[in-house]
């Protein structure tokens, strides 16, 4: 591993973290943050398209006007960010990124309060994750004060593009690649970051109504010593035929299991798992650990402490298909729910697979404590709720 593409990574931010711990410690908000120098120009979306696009915005189909655009040189290093047009695109056809797939991303919302104000939750932690998913993909990674400069250079900038609907918000895509016009099977000598936004309504069509899942038997999502708990786009690329499977089984989404042994849930497509046992102030939620090959979500993260909060006991564990059938069937396990940014808090309600069987969790309806959780994170989000662990940072 190149030393100099790691220089300045903070260390324990690479390592693993596992169970027990918070995985995104709360830190003071990071006031520092880069200057971006805005070469933007002027919006290209008429107020009237823009609001349009905002009444029905869909999930990643529409972008705001501009983009933070930085780039890195193996003997320069990053250059400080600026603000262009979301039009602006550069690379050719032999983009490192795309022969090799040194790509990596992360995904967070900006939300407008009653009051006007415009937040994000937790930027330091996906900050963070980007980093160690940066050190896996032997991509330099981007300091924090660039990461979070960009997201209040864009967002300020953009902030007519947020919605004051508490449904709706911004989802924040920043990503970065090997930009270098090469073929050698190296790390690239060029890497771009850039931060894009979306405004988004529900990540599934259909809300918080139950999704149904199908256990992934035949493909495998990731192996340990993978990038499994990096967010890199080939773990992506990779499910795909997984959840085509998926859909031609009438499911919704795709559950991973344990490369190993085969019986171990992991994750459910971009999203993690929990499962409740138990009903009502007895209830206990149990999220698979990380082993390694789980992706460590932020929400998962939030969830943990928030669950805690509610007073409900909580566990990283290892729990297996036929656990989850048999506790279903026994009635111990009463709840299923999926968490990520895109996703918030969604409950599962149907399991079909090709060898473990199929169930139906909750009657195939939202779950009492899917929706409290759901409802404890989302009200801090949207600012309805006191933000007792300082996740909100105020933007505008
Ligand atoms: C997210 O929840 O932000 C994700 O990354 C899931 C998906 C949209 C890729």
């Amino acid at each position: 591993m190149s030393q100099n593409i790691h220089a300045n990574l903070d260390i324990p931010a690479a390592r693993v973290v596992s169970s027990g711990q918070t995985l995104y410690p709360a830190v003071d908000r990071v006031s520092a943050v880069a200057g971006i120098a805005n070469n933007g120009g002027v919006a290209s979306t008429s107020a009237a398209d823009r609001d349009a696009i905002l009444a029905e915005p869909g999930f990643g189909k529409y972008f705001t006007d501009h983009v933070v655009r930085a780039t890195w040189n193996k003997d320069t290093g990053w250059t400080g960010g600026e603000l262009i047009s979301s039009k602006t695109s550069s690379g050719g056809f032999a983009t490192q990124a795309l022969h090799y797939g040194q790509s990596i991303f992360e995904g967070l919302k900006a939300y407008r309060h009653a009051d006007g104000g415009i937040y994000t939750f937790r930027p330091e932690a996906n900050a963070l994750r980007f980093q160690r998913s940066a050190y896996r993909l032997a991509l330099p990674p981007v300091p924090t004060d660039l990461f979070l400069g960009s997201i209040e250079a864009l967002v300020r900038e953009d902030q007519d593009w947020v919605s004051g609907d508490p449904d709706k918000s911004l989802y924040l895509r920043p990503f970065e690649y090997g930009s270098e016009d090469a073929l050698g099977v190296r790390p690239a000598f060029d890497v771009t970051y850039v931060l894009l936004a979306s405004p988004v309504g529900a990540y599934f069509p259909q809300g918080v109504k139950p999704v149904s899942v199908w256990i992934s038997d035949d493909y495998v999502r990731a192996a340990p010593g993978g990038t499994g708990e990096a967010k890199c786009a080939g773990n992506y690329a990779a499910s795909l035929i997984a959840q085509q499977e998926a859909s031609a089984n009438g499911c919704d989404q795709v559950v991973w299991i344990d490369a190993t042994e085969r019986k171990y849930i992991e994750e459910m497509g971009g999203m993690n798992l929990f499962f409740v046992y138990g009903e009502g102030d007895n209830a206990r939620l149990v999220t698979p650990e990380l082993t390694g090959t789980l992706l460590p979500g932020v929400t998962r993260d939030s969830i943990l402490t928030l669950a805690r909060d509610l007073g409900y006991d909580v566990e990283e564990g290892r729990i297996t298909i036929a656990d989850w059938r048999e506790g279903v069937a026994s009635g111990a396990i009463t709840e299923t729910f999926a968490c990520g940014t895109a996703a918030v808090v969604t409950p599962v309600g149907r399991v079909d697979s090709k060898n473990s069987g199929t169930w139906e969790i909750s009657g195939g309806q939202p779950g009492d404590v899917t929706m409290k959780i759901r409802a404890a994170l989302v009200d801090i989000q949207t600012g309805t709720r006191e933000d007792t662990h300082n996740w909100l940072h105020r933007i505008v």
